[in-house]
């Protein structure tokens, strides 16, 4: 709980709200430039308009770094280097005012911007002001849309539109969001992008059944409603599909990288060609025409990292819009532009059409009928992980750095600041790239804070290794103290863990009260993970509690020849059953509702295909998810020797352990856990290495089955947030042919899934984003690890066969899934806290030896907690003295009503009204008390 008399400061003085996400909100400029909407080109009505959109697709980490993409190096793996496509284009712009140009990833634009002389900054200025160099969606970079967290999105997107309004103002906000390469789009992402402000919404990618369908319909332009929770038009999104992804129509690709011919308009030589590019072109743009409504139609002239050398590309298309239109003269109506996104779409907005509508999202996306893009929804494990463990770091780094005040970036520890590690995460955001370990920046910041706001600088250690028992610290010291620091602005219990070599131990809490503990083996499973990183024998289990937005600190010290644990309380909110044959979970029970359903649960592999079968050759590769058979098999009965070891942190007597011997194969184990005081089972799974000796690819699921009717239905989060309905073989708005009855029936899961009936909704929490499906009635199954043979044909050139240096023969994967069983109308309140403390989880740092008596124990940032309903999504320095602070209401409609929120201790000082699934943003100016 609070505790008031240690908070420092309160926030008081709200000193403007900055639209929705303290990303600038439309403004009057002082002096009015030319840039937006007024710097758009001319059109002819009675014509059919082509607004030709110069870009270039710029992925901020792929095949190679973003570094070596941004400075051309390691061209032998890409060739792309982004600083010569900026500079060739700007060169471009400069020759023909008519010259547009468009760019999205402010990531590189930001390195590029840095190198430039005051001359240069000022002339790309005054190339913005006119609206001749646009920026469009202006991200740090492009998220990707299946895998990625909202909280990380919001921030990437915040970060790099924040550069662009510091640098250019009012002309360098983005009006259209740009999503032209993720593989489905989520439609959270679109209400995140109507709640930013954005005017519209472009994108490439799409299933191919919905797009033929869409394309005859005329549809490919919609108005996408995006939540179904916030009131009509707050999260509306006008929403168009390219026509050709991102890349230019065929015959018409001018980089370097092409091989298309250019215009070649001189008569007097050989191979003139104008006439044949015009009449193909107009070819293109007639057919194009009959699958859009308008008499506006765009084509996105570029394509991957584009530009490089921009005369080619400018030298056309300049002329194949001389000539284009000089057939107008000769009767031909058929107007080409040079033009952006946002112009292309101010004429759709002046045409006043009403346009479809869309409820629903754009997942799976398939480009073909064996070809679904399901298996990057779990694909590299490991790396999903430390995304969402680095965004909680970032997040409580950003609390402590605003909790310090000054003194977190220059104390005791030297200087560290949340930024180095803000641009580091942001890289990890679209496709994959390797990330090394926390900033060491980040942890000085920390442990600056800690110490300002506890009054010791005794010095402190982390343990990153937790997760597999491994903590130098705590093995072998007789005495140390936890500070458990809990970002989240509720008070949270938790269990820890921590590798100990004792066998029994005293531990008090911050005002000196005993806390229970308890002593038990380290579980065969994670002394095999270990691999020589850690030897401990044991682990220390004790249920931790600390304040809102602060921590509390517990004293551990070892006690000689202690008794062993004393059996524990029974567990007070579930019980579980397991098999006494096979030793799977056989039932779970909610002891409050007195509700039960049968579930068992088991690991199956699916054979990934090799690409040898009659009805595609497409392989299952690291973004394609392809089994080769509807039945997985199941993973047990044959080479076993490890054991599942259940016991409750502090619970049920772990005497029947040695009933439950042989079960799970070497690579895969479990550990089933099932604490006093939560409200969900705990299941923690290690996968791998998984086996190729058999040369079959192998993609590894976990499956629960229960007793629930669910009716071809089940339930996932999109981006961690609203939830959509998804049934089996369906798609809400065409009529689905399906093709591939798993990878066809796999969705993003980003934080939480279920499957529900009249009666009982079992709901699984995950600690990173996997996909995953309900292929039969009341089952459900999440797709853990994979590891394949073969590439599929979309890019990275190899197979997905991870290794690490601990795990050089196949990497090995650790995490946890924590089941949940309530009645359906009160799922919600079991479940969003236990997603939400799986994604701001708590930052466990340790101190040696005993702590001096002055240092304070407990620490609150807040005077009071936060009604349940509203989540504290962001309290970051956004300058000097001011706080950015970002509020959410956290429930949908159809889970709560209205929650009127009062913070800072005096509720006439403010009020902040918030509807679900609102979110708000305010930048306060703090006083230091
Ligand atoms: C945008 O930039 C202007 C200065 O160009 C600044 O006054 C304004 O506060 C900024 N808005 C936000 C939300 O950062
Ligand atoms: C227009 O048509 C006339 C007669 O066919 C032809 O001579 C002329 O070259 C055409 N102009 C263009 C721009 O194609
Ligand atoms: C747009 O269409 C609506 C009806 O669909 C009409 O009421 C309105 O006047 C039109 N606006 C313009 C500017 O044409
Ligand atoms: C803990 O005990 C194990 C087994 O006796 C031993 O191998 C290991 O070195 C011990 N660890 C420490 C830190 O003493
Ligand atoms: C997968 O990785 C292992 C371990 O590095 C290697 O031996 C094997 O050849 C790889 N297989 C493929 C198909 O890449
Ligand atoms: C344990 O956590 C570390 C640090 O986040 C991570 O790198 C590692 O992959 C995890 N281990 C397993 C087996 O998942
Ligand atoms: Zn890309």
């Amino acid at each position: 709980m609070a505790t008031p008399e240690y908070t420092p400061f309160v926030f008081l003085l709200l000193l403007f709200q900055s639209g929705v996400w303290g990303v600038p909100v439309c403004q009057t400029p002082q002096e009015s430039p030319t840039c937006g909407y007024k710097s758009c080109h001319a059109t002819k009505p009675g014509m059919l308009n082509v607004h030709l959109v110069p870009h270039t697709h710029d992925d901020v980490g792929w095949l190679k770094t973003v570094d070596q993409y941004f400075y051309g190096d390691r061209n032998d793996i890409q060739h792309a280097g982004v600083q010569y496509i900026l500079d060739s284009v700007v060169d471009q712009l400069l020759k023909n005012p008519d010259r547009r140009f468009i760019y999205v990833e402010t990531a590189f634009f930001y390195r590029w911007w840095k190198q430039q002389t005051d001359d240069m900054q000022n002339t790309v200025k005054q190339l913005v002001n006119e609206g001749r160099l646009e920026f469009v969606n202006g991200g740090w970079c492009m998220s990707d849309e299946a895998t990625t967290h909202y909280s990380a999105v919001i921030d990437q997107m915040t970060m790099g539109l924040r550069f662009l309004n510091d640098t250019f103002g009012h002309c360098g906000r983005p009006r259209v969001a740009w999503h032209i390469d993720p593989f489905g789009h989520a439609r959270e992402h679109a209400s995140m992008f109507a709640q930013m402000g954005y005017d519209g919404f472009f994108f490439g990618r799409l299933d191919y059944q919905d797009r033929n369908r869409r394309m005859v319909a005329r549809e490919q332009e919609m108005l996408w409603r995006a939540s179904e929770s916030l009131t009509p038009p707050m999260a509306d999104l006008f929403t168009g599909i390219l026509p050709n992804g991102y890349n230019p129509p065929e015959g018409f690709c001018w980089d370097q990288s092409c091989d298309d011919p250019p215009i070649r308009d001189d008569p007097d030589l050989e191979d003139y060609n104008v006439d044949d590019v015009v009449t193909r072109f107009l070819h293109i743009a007639h057919g194009q025409a009959l699958v859009y409504k308008t008499n506006h139609i765009i084509m996105t002239m570029g394509s991957d990292f584009q530009y490089e050398n921009a005369n080619l590309w400018y030298k056309n298309l300049d002329k194949l819009i001389r000539y284009v239109n000089q057939m107008q003269s000769n009767g031909s109506e058929v107007n080409v532009l040079y033009s952006t996104p946002s112009c292309y779409l101010q004429e759709l907005h002046r045409v006043n059409l009403t346009w479809p509508l869309k409820g629903d999202d754009f997942f799976p996306y398939a480009d073909s009928a064996h070809d679904f893009w399901t298996g990057y929804f779990t694909s590299r494990p490991a790396l999903k992980r430390y995304e969402r463990i680095s965004n909680s770091y970032l997040q409580t780094c950003k609390q402590l750095e605003v909790l310090g005040g000054p003194i977190s970036r220059k104390g005791p520890f030297g200087a560290g600041d949340s930024e180095t590690l803000k641009h580091r995460l942001n890289k990890v955001y679209h496709c994959t790239v390797c990330v090394t370990s926390l900033s060491p920046l980040s942890q000085v910041l920390v442990s600056n804070t800690l110490s300002s706001l506890s009054g010791s600088s005794a010095p402190r250690v982390y343990c990153e290794h937790l997760n597999i028992s491994v903590c130098p610290l705590t093995e072998t010291s007789k005495k140390f103290s936890v500070n458990v620091y809990n970002p989240l602005a509720r008070p949270v219990s938790w269990p820890v863990r921590l590798p100990v070599n004792g066998t029994a131990y005293s531990i008090s809490d911050a005002k000196g009260k005993a806390v229970d503990s308890q002593v038990v083996p380290v579980s065969q499973a994670t002394a095999a993970v270990r691999r020589g990183r850690g030897y401990a024998v044991n682990e220390l289990l004790f249920q931790v509690q600390a304040p809102p937005l602060g921590y509390s600190t517990y004293s551990v010290s070892l006690l000689q020849n202690g008794p062993p644990s004393p059996p524990s309380p029974l567990p007070r909110f579930l019980r579980v059953t397991f098999d006494r044959e096979t030793g799977l979970l056989s039932s779970l029970s909610n002891l409050e509702t007195q509700q039960t359903v049968k579930l068992s649960q088991n690991f199956y592999w699916y054979n990934a295909s090799d690409g040898n079968n009659s009805e595609s050759i497409q392989m299952s590769g690291a973004y394609i998810f392809r089994p080769n058979t509807s039945t997985p098999f199941i993973i047990s009965k044959t080479s076993l020797y490890l054991h599942v070891f259940q016991y409750n942190s502090i619970c049920m007597r772990p005497t029947k352990r040695s009933r439950f011997i042989p079960w799970f194969s070497p690579w895969v184990s479990q550990v089933v856990r099932l604490y006093t005081d939560s409200r969900a089972l705990e299941l923690e799974w290690t996968v791998g290495p998984v086996p190729i000796g058999d040369d079959l690819g192998k993609e590894v699921i976990s499956r629960l089955d229960s007793s629930i009717n669910s009716s071809g239905v089940f339930y996932t989060d999109s981006n961690g947030r609203e939830v959509l309905q998804r049934r089996k073989d369906y798609r809400p708005t065409w009529n689905l042919r399906q093709s591939e009855p798993i990878a066809g029936n796999y969705y993003p899961i980003n934080s939480r899934a279920y499957i529900k009936d009249d009666k009982d909704q079992l709901t699984v929490v995950t600690d990173r984003s996997q996909g995953g499906g309900s292929i039969q009635d009341g089952s459900l199954e999440i797709m853990l690890h994979r590891r394949l043979l073969y590439d599929d044909v979309r890019g990275v050139g190899e197979p997905l066969n991870e290794t690490s240096d601990i795990y050089p023969e196949g990497l090995v994967v650790r995490g946890r899934h924590l089941l949940s069983l309530s009645p359906p109308a009160m799922a919600a309140d079991t479940h969003r806290p236990l997603a939400q403390e799986v994604v701001l989880q708590p930052l466990i740092t340790f101190t040696d030896g005993e702590l001096h008596p002055s240092t304070r124990l407990e620490f609150s940032g807040l005077q009071a907690v936060l009604p349940p309903a509203v989540h504290l999504l962001t309290v970051s320095q956004w300058d000097q003295d001011t706080v950015l602070l970002r509020l959410e209401h956290q429930y949908q409609a159809s889970e709560i009503t209205h929650t009127l929120l009062s913070l800072g201790g005096d509720p006439s000082v403010w009020e902040v009204s918030l509807k679900p699934m609102e979110i708000r943003t305010f930048l306060l100016r703090v006083r230091q008390r």
